[in-house]
């Protein structure tokens, strides 16, 4: 892409852009008291464009550590730059630092409808473990007889 992009850990005043992008782009936002939560509690990593002042945050990725688990809580990209490599580079970039504090294994959850984030997983090398039938709920449009949809488990293994 043209504009110049950087990677680096959160930090607390990145919140409000955090916030802004989570409102914007993702379909089923957290909301403020969650995203906050996650940003005090959590390992979090953000892209951002740097061509211009102030900077645009154009991806979060949060995920909580366990003993020799991580787990991968969300991850958002902006929609107007999605498609150009940015969430592979944020789960990369998880996957290295977690792995240097003695995690040996990743885990997350995903809609079983989300099939460009299973697509993103599976390019990573995650493979699925497991399902948990009815599991989030869905908006009103798209609802099944329970209204509901499954959770696809997936893990990598370090
Ligand atoms: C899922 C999401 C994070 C992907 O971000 P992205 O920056 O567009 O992903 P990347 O460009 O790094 O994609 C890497 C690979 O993942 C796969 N992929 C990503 N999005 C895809 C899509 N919509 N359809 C099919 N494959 C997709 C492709 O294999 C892609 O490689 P390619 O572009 O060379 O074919 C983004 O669409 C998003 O923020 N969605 C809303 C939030 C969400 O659903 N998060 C996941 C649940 S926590």
């Amino acid at each position: 892409m043209n504009v110049p992009i950087s990677l680096r850990p959160a930090v607390a005043s990145d919140l409000p852009a955090i916030i802004q992008l989570d409102a914007l782009s993702n379909p089923h936002p957290w909301g403020e008291k969650l995203v906050a939560d996650a940003l005090q509690s959590r390992e979090n990593w953000i892209l951002e464009s740097v061509g211009c002042t102030p900077h645009v945050v154009l991806g979060w990725l949060t995920a909580s550590v366990v003993l020799d688990q991580s787990e991968l809580e969300l991850i958002v990209i902006d929609s107007s730059v999605r498609r150009q490599g940015l969430a592979r580079q944020l789960m990369m970039v998880w996957s290295e630092t977690v792995a240097q504090q003695d995690v040996s294994e990743l885990l997350l959850e995903v809609r079983e409808s989300n099939v460009g984030a299973i697509s993103l997983y599976e390019s990573l090398g995650f493979e699925l473990v497991g399902r948990r039938k009815n599991y989030y709920q869905i908006e009103k449009k798209a609802q099944t007889e329970q209204g509901r949809e499954a959770a696809c488990l997936f893990t990598k293994i370090l």
